[in-house]
């Protein structure tokens, strides 16, 4: 695997997660329509260890099941409707597996930003079972993927099963000891929310060398405000193309 990427200015979060339910099949076929490139999305892990594409710890806010993924079995989970949730023209989509996304951004030419997502106390197991899965199935006709993640353990824990992995350090808000952590879990990029930037907070980062990717960017004026400012790309629920 390549140990860099070239990481594209508009990232479609969670597919196109303002026109479609987000991380699903049919959300990452709607980005690709749009025009991105590439798309983000949140990776779990199901209690028997299935590989889910998910961005809440429950089932309740985006499907018509009950309960914590963590304590849920993948049959529990397979057949449930993931798409009424947003409007009932996406009734029955489903929660797509790691593997399943695999074949589809590979079929849509579509490169990814996986978010090592694990369920509380899962963080180095699903990162583990994340880094395996890119390296025994990540198709070989996409750019290597950047793979990031709020949980340092994750990352620490991801980069060890595969040295090559191209990391991006994600922030809610920057620590001040930022670059001692890039620098612990190896990250290339760092990954933080726009509305806490500054033009000082992107000069520091800009200067030690890393890329930095903003999320969620849904105003395409606010999207070149930050290009503008030396942001490299942003994650927004409605992708366009460039
Ligand atoms: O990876 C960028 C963004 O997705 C992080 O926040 O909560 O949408 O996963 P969240
Ligand atoms: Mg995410």
């Amino acid at each position: 695997m390549l140990t860099s990427t070239k990481i594209p200015r508009i990232i479609g979060h969670r597919g196109a997660k303002g026109l479609a339910p987000e991380n699903t099949l049919v959300s990452f076929r709607k980005a690709k329509e749009l025009g991105a490139t590439w798309v983000e999305f949140d990776v779990k892990e199901t209690e028997d260890g299935v590989l889910i594409i998910m961005h809440d710890d429950d089932l309740d806010r985006t499907t018509n099941g009950k309960g914590t993924i963590i304590n849920s079995k993948w049959s529990e989970i397979k057949n449930l409707d993931a798409g009424s949730y947003f409007n009932s023209t996406f009734t029955n989509e489903k929660i797509p597996t790691l593997e399943e996304t695999f074949l589809l951004l590979s079929e849509l030419n579509l490169g990814a930003n996986i978010e090592i997502k694990p369920c509380p106390t899962r963080e180095k197991r699903t990162a583990i079972a994340i880094a395996n899965e890119i390296k025994n199935k990540w198709p070989k006709n996409l750019p290597p993927p950047l793979v990031s993640s709020f949980s340092m353990e994750s990352l620490v824990a991801a980069k060890k099963v595969d040295p090559n992995l191209i990391i991006g350090a994600l922030f809610e808000t920057l620590p001040h000891d930022w670059k001692k952590i890039a620098l612990e879990v190896q990250a290339k990029t760092i990954h933080i929310d726009h509305e806490i930037v500054n033009k000082e907070m992107i000069n520091e980062i800009t200067h030690e060398g890393y890329p930095i990717l903003t999320y969620t960017v849904n105003d395409q004026k606010r999207a070149n405000e930050l290009f503008d400012m030396g942001v490299t790309a942003i994650f927004t629920d409605f992708p366009w193309k460039e």
